[in-house]
């Protein structure tokens, strides 16, 4: 395309030889080389250019002149040489910009990518996590129903236990609801809630099977800090992790203690606390605690304290851990209280 326009330059110049005189095919040839520079670089004006010295040549001789001479070749060459090079590195300019922006694109590309990968990552480990525990309550709940069911007598107690299988499915249901209505940006479900009637509830959830009886659990809730706006479903959850955490720091030593409790943080916000007798947290997770998979445990997925702050901070709250004065671990979190008119 370079190559012919800028031919078709050189050639339709001809008629104006009168005007220009004896070396108009050469000097008309000229805007031919840079249009061909312009759109393809080196070989197009090298070719326009030698087309326009043997249209020139042609055109002088024809007319009994003597045609260029070896000096008028060189100068004329060397017009070509420089419009050559300089339309090559525009080309090369062009070419490179060209790959940039194809290499970028691709970048971009693969980052949308792996950010929808870690998501989905996210939500199937949030989804397992979450779920884990109702299915483990509803294992052990349909165990000891079974077991009861051979037992004389016992209905009343199979159809407590059918019920709590009951439920902790509609448990699951509602979680898989939560954690889909996060992936799609729903609002959270705020409603005024007792934090001790929350807190008492998850402690349950937390221990299917009862809490451990080496474990001593003291209840510390300050009245004036007891509503808060909170969707029940995920503070509870917040309250079931913070509680597992804590019974699996302590493990198995003596004297195991679990405080959980509330009080005013200030004008808006109430604060919760779990503080446990445990090792407390291992310093070298630092920062990086309520990230998501990071965890010190065997075992452990790491998605606990991530659900946690992400819930918490939903709910336009605060989560954060300290270290207790007997070297355990305190975890806190805000949230929002009801004013004291519509609690
Ligand atoms: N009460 C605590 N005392 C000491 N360390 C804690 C406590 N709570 C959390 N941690 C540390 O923080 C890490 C991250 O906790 P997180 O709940 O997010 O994950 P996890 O408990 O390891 O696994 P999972 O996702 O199954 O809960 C834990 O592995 C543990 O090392
Ligand atoms: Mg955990």
């Amino acid at each position: 395309m370079a190559f012919a326009v800028g031919a078709a330059m050189a050639l339709s110049r001809l008629p104006l030889q009168p005007i220009l005189g004896d070396k108009s095919p050469f000097i008309m040839a000229t805007p031919g080389m840079i249009v061909a520079a312009f759109l393809g670089g080196l070989w197009p004006t090298i070719a326009v250019g030698l087309i326009g010295l043997w249209v020139g040549q042609v055109a002088m001789t024809s007319q009994g002149g003597p045609g260029l001479g070896p000096v008028g070749i060189v100068i004329y060459a060397a017009f070509a040489v420089v419009f050559a090079a300089a339309g090559e590195m525009r080309q090369r300019g062009v070419k490179r910009a060209r790959a940039d922006a194809t290499r970028m694109a691709e970048m971009h590309l693969r980052l949308v990518q792996v950010a929808r990968l870690n998501a989905m990552g996210e939500m199937a480990g949030t989804l397992a996590h979450e779920l884990n525990q109702p299915l483990t309550a509803i294992a052990s709940y349909a165990g000891a129903a079974r077991w009861m069911a051979h037992e004389p007598g016992k209905a009343p107690e199979v159809a407590e236990l059918l019920q709590k299988i009951a439920d902790q499915a509609m448990r699951a249901r509602e979680i898989i609801g939560r954690i889909r209505g996060h992936v799609s940006g729903e609002e959270l479900a705020l409603q005024p809630r007792s934090l001790a009637a929350l807190f008492r509830e998850a402690a349950a959830i937390a221990t299917p099977g009862g809490m451990r009886p080496d474990v001593q659990l003291r209840y510390e809730f300050e009245p004036a800090a007891d509503a808060v706006l909170a969707d029940q479903i995920q503070v509870q959850q917040v309250m079931v992790n913070l509680i597992r955490n804590a019974l699996e720091a302590m493990g198995e030593t003596p004297r195991q203690r679990l405080r959980i409790g509330s009080r005013v943080a200030d004008d808006d916000l109430a604060e919760a606390y779990i503080a446990d007798s445990g090792p407390g947290v291992d310093p070298e997770l630092g920062e990086n605690l309520f990230e998501p998979f990071v965890s010190g445990k065997a075992d452990g997925m790491g998605i606990g304290l991530a659900v946690s702050r992400s819930i918490v901070e939903s709910h336009g709250g605060r989560i954060w851990a300290e270290v207790a004065p007997d070297g355990g671990a305190v975890f806190r979190f805000t949230l929002p209280r009801v004013p004291e008119a519509a609690a």
